[in-house]
C-alpha cells in the first residue's frame, strides 16, 4: 500500500512547493517512517486535510487512527482557538508516541487509546469533519457507525479508498478479499446520492470525501 506514495513527481512536486513540513512534522514523520515505511499521507495530503477543514470552518473534529500523529496535526492546525479533536488509536506504542508529538504543540488534541469499534458509541455530540485512516477492513463498518455522530453539511473522509489499486482490479498478494469488499462497499456508500454529495480525489492511495446531505 506505501510503494506508490514514494518516487511520485507529482506529489514530490506538490509537498515541495506548497507543503514544506515544520521541524516537529518532519521529525515524527522519519519516526514514522522507521516503524512502518510508507502509511503516512504525504505533506500535501496534509495541506489539502488543513484547506478542508478551514474551508468547513470545523470547530470539532474526529480521526480513526492516528499513528505518529502527522494528520492529526495539520487537521488540528485548522481549527480555531475554541475548536477540539479528538483521535482514536489503537496501537499502544503509536498512541504513547503520538501523545508525546502532541505534547510538543498547543493544539486542542484529545487523543482516545483503543478500538474505535468500543469506543466511538461513547463519543457525544457531532463533528464537522471526520477522517477515517485505520484498518481497512473495518471502513463499511466505521462509515455506518460514524454516519450519525457527523452533521448534515460536515464532511466525511477517508484515506486509502483505492486500496493499492484493488478498488481498479489490481490484484495485491497481502490485501484480503474481504478488505476489498468493506472498501468497496465504501465507496458505494460514499457514492450514494441520498447521503453523500462525495468524490474520490485521485491522491496516489485515493482520498474519498462527502459532504453529508
Ligand atoms: C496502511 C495504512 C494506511 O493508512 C496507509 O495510508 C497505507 C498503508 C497499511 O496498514 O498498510
Ligand atoms: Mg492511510
Amino acid at each position: 500500500m506505501s510503494q506508490n506514495r514514494h518516487h511520485n513527481p507529482v506529489q514530490d512536486y506538490i509537498d515541495q512547493t506548497f507543503a514544506p513540513d515544520d521541524e516537529l512534522l518532519q521529525t515524527l514523520r522519519a519516526k514514522g517512517e522507521t516503524l512502518r515505511t510508507g502509511i503516512q499521507i504525504s505533506a500535501g495530503e496534509g495541506r489539502l486535510l488543513y484547506i478542508l477543514a478551514k474551508m468547513l470552518g470545523a470547530k470539532r473534529i474526529l480521526e480513526l487512527g492516528c499513528f505518529m500523529g502527522y494528520s492529526t496535526i495539520y487537521l488540528a492546525r485548522a481549527l480555531p482557538e475554541d475548536g477540539e479533536l479528538i483521535t482514536l488509536e489503537s496501537n499502544a506504542q503509536c498512541a504513547t508516541l503520538a501523545r508525546q508529538h502532541f505534547a510538543q504543540t498547543n493544539l486542542p488534541i484529545t487523543l482516545i487509546e483503543g478500538d474505535a469499534h468500543e469506543i466511538l458509541p461513547s463519543l457525544e455530540g457531532t463533528f464537522d469533519l471526520i477522517f477515517i485512516d485505520a484498518d481497512k477492513i473495518s471502513y463499511h463498518y466505521y462509515l455506518k457507525a460514524l454516519l450519525p455522530l457527523l452533521r448534515t453539511g460536515g464532511l466525511m473522509v477517508g484515506d486509502n479508498t483505492l486500496l493499492s489499486g484493488t478498488m481498479l482490479g489490481k490484484r495485491v498478494s497481502n490485501i484480503s478479499a474481504p478488505a476489498i469488499e468493506a472498501m468497496k462497499a465504501f465507496n458505494e456508500m460514499m457514492a450514494d446520492p441520498d447521503l453523500f454529495d462525495g468524490v474520490m480525489i485521485p491522491t496516489a492511495e485515493g482520498m474519498t470525501i462527502g459532504i453529508k446531505r
